[in-house]
């Protein structure tokens, strides 16, 4: 869950370095450092703090050089200070690395290394990693690429490296495991990093590692694939990106969150675009439509996540049990992978995840696959690792969402699962064509309807601001907005740091209402549609507990306008489609908060986008 960059070619590195760290900080934000071949000497800075701190930080080193490599990182083995920030040299100081991810096995190789005479600066597992590189460089005589691809058979866990070796100063060495890892290809230059960012303003063109595969990035060459554990060789397989510099800048907004949120109506358009066919009566997905038979004939969907991801995932288990009545489970995947869970080949997976890289759910694929599941991936993040690995999938289209905290990719996630709901519904024979007509033409209406539900934006700062001082808060959502009253929390808890819960409404009386009183604030979606009035029971309990009440509800509702504090108001759509529109006012809350709050918004501590490791 670090940031990885790494230029070689005839531009200055720096800005190129210092500028991708700078897009990838949502990967990790504890501490930077970069690395910089002068044509004689290494000049390195690292610091704990952000990209803006190793700027300060190096001004006081040579900045001149046109291969570089740079991290910014999100501590797994040591605190975040300078000493443990990457880049990290070897021994002699001849070779340095970067690396996002972990090895497991650090301890014992560092055990082994320390009686050869190594010493070690940091407490990071990546030391130990360049340390047996220069180990194995060194008594097998061997030159880099080969030393690297030795080490790395000797290493349990993931990884994306960089390395760089002082005695072969035209050559990066890169290697991936479980972290991602993407070379952009110009003229005569090669961009490494972990996504695409970085480089997107210089070339469309990105060559994505394969686990297990290394890369040999040699100035003036053609970049040369291999296998980690054989050593035979692999071919580049050169993809043309669809990413614009626009999508991954803020445009105007004073963040990205706030961007990605007044992004969802376009979103979601573009997430159905060319599939909904909604005056032709038609879904086109290819994914399902190539697997129709093992969708239609699966005992179940066992669907997998974490986080928000895991919330669309619940929503998803409403829509598919209550308009194609497939029963569903939902699983944390971090959960599944290791509970020997009972999976056959009548089973389907579905694994939700907006980067496509989340170590968990990438691991839960694994095994539903060696169980003989089919194994259909919902992500954002095109040639994912998760996009790789799945039999078939759809992608979301969100466009990059940069944000630590998940929105747009929340409910793109559930416009995708909807589609499909529907167009099992429809084969399954469970919908009458009208009904069906009705959700495809009031899918296509969903855009304009998040639109009007973003037109609350100033109503929301108003009550934000009431709030902003609370230390607890409750959610509280039945059926379709059950997950959505958890996802509410998590988004307040994540960007503010004040402690929330999301509970199905009629739990409270089994524990949570002993929290109510005049200071506890209580968010309730309680839209016209799907259990309203016994919502409004829940809302009278709160209020003869003296809570406040932030209700959010269909347009014109009068009932609970006269029983809460606060009222914002979505337009009315039909029920399995609110989430998309109840999940609006939610996201805009928790922003507001945080920002009046003083927290970084797009970075919220201790917590990084792309969660690579366990
Ligand atoms: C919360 C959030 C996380 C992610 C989770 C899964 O706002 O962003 O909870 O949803 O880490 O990530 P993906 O969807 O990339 O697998």
């Amino acid at each position: 869950m670090c940031g990885i960059v790494g230029y070689i070619g005839y531009r200055d590195a720096f800005p190129i370095i210092i500028k991708g760290l700078q897009r990838l900080e949502y990967r990790g934000y504890d501490s930077a450092g970069i690395a910089l071949f002068d044509g004689s000497q290494i000049n390195l800075a690292k610091t704990k703090g952000k990209v803006e701190d190793l700027k300060k930080k190096a001004e006081g080193i040579s900045q001149k050089g046109s291969i570089g490599i740079g991290h910014t990182r999100w501590a797994t083995h040591g605190v975040p200070n300078d000493v443990n920030s990457h880049p990290h040299y070897s021994n002699s100081g001849e070779l340095v690395i970067i690396h996002n991810g972990i090895i497991e096995n650090y301890e014992a190789i560092k055990q082994e290394l320390t009686k050869r005479g190594y010493k070690f600066q940091s407490d990071t597992d990546t030391e130990v990693l360049i340390n047996l590189i220069e180990e194995v460089k060194k008594t097998e005589g061997v030159k880099l690429g080969k030393a690297v691809q030795i080490a790395l058979n000797q290493v349990v866990g993931a990884y994306a490296i960089a390395v760089f070796d002082i005695k072969k100063p035209d050559e990066i060495v890169v290697a991936k495991l479980g972290s991602p890892l993407a070379i952009g290809i110009g003229e005569k230059e090669f961009f490494i990093a972990s996504d695409a960012s970085p480089f997107i303003e210089f070339t469309n063109n990105a060559v994505y590692l394969e686990d297990e595969e290394m890369a040999i990035i040699r100035l003036g060459k053609e970049i040369k694939l291999r296998k980690i554990k054989d050593d035979s060789v692999a071919y580049p397989r050169i993809l043309e990106l669809q990413m614009n510099l626009e999508e991954i800048e803020k445009g105007g907004y004073d963040h990205f969150m706030l961007k990605e949120i007044y992004e969802q109506p376009r979103a979601i358009k573009d997430t159905y675009r060319g599939r909904l066919l909604a005056d032709q009566g038609l879904i086109r997905m290819a994914g399902i439509d190539q697997n129709m038979e093992k969708f239609l004939n699966a005992n179940r969907i066992i669907i997998v996540a974490c986080g928000t991801s895991w919330h669309a995932g619940l929503v998803a288990e409403y829509i598919f049990e209550d308009l194609a009545r497939i029963p569903v489970e939902v699983e944390y995947a971090s959960e599944f992978r290791y509970r020997n869970p009972v999976i056959t080949d009548k089973d389907i997976l579905i694994a939700i995840s907006q980067s496509g890289e989340t170590a968990d759910t990438l691991a839960a694929i694994k095994l539903a696959k060696e169980k003989g599941a089919f194994v259909f991936g919902v992500c954002n993040v095109v040639g994912s690792s998760i996009a790789r690995e799945t039999d078939a999938g759809a992608y979301t289209h969100a466009g990059p969402e940069i944000g630590v905290a998940s929105t747009k990719a929340f409910t793109t996630q559930i416009t995708v699962l909807t589609l499909i709901a529907l167009k099992l519904a429809k084969a399954k024979g469970v919908f009458s064509e009208s009904r069906y007509h009705e959700y495809l033409t009031e899918l296509e209406t969903i855009p304009s309807k998040v639109e009007k539900a973003l037109q609350s934006n100033t109503l929301i700062e108003i009550i934000a601001d009431v709030y902003k001082d609370s230390t607890n808060c409750l959610y509280l959502g039945r059926g379709y907005n059950f997950p959505v009253a958890l996802e509410g929390a998590l988004k307040l808890k994540e960007i503010s740091y004040i402690h929330a819960e999301g509970y199905p409404a009629a739990e409270m009386k089994h524990g949570p209402i002993a929290l109510i009183d005049e200071h506890m604030p209580v968010f309730v979606i309680a839209t016209k549609k799907g259990h309203y009035e016994k919502v409004v029971s829940n809302i009278q309990e709160i209020k003869s507990r003296k809570g406040k009440i932030i209700a959010i509800v269909t347009e014109g509702d009068e009932q609970v306008r006269d029983l809460a504090d606060h009222v914002i108001e979505v337009p009315e759509t039909l029920e399995s489609l609110t989430p998309l529109l109840t999940t609006i006012p939610l996201q805009l809350l928790s922003y507001h908060i945080a920002v009046m709050r003083g927290c970084n918004v797009d970075q919220p501590r201790n917590l990084a986008k792309s969660v690579t490791v366990e």
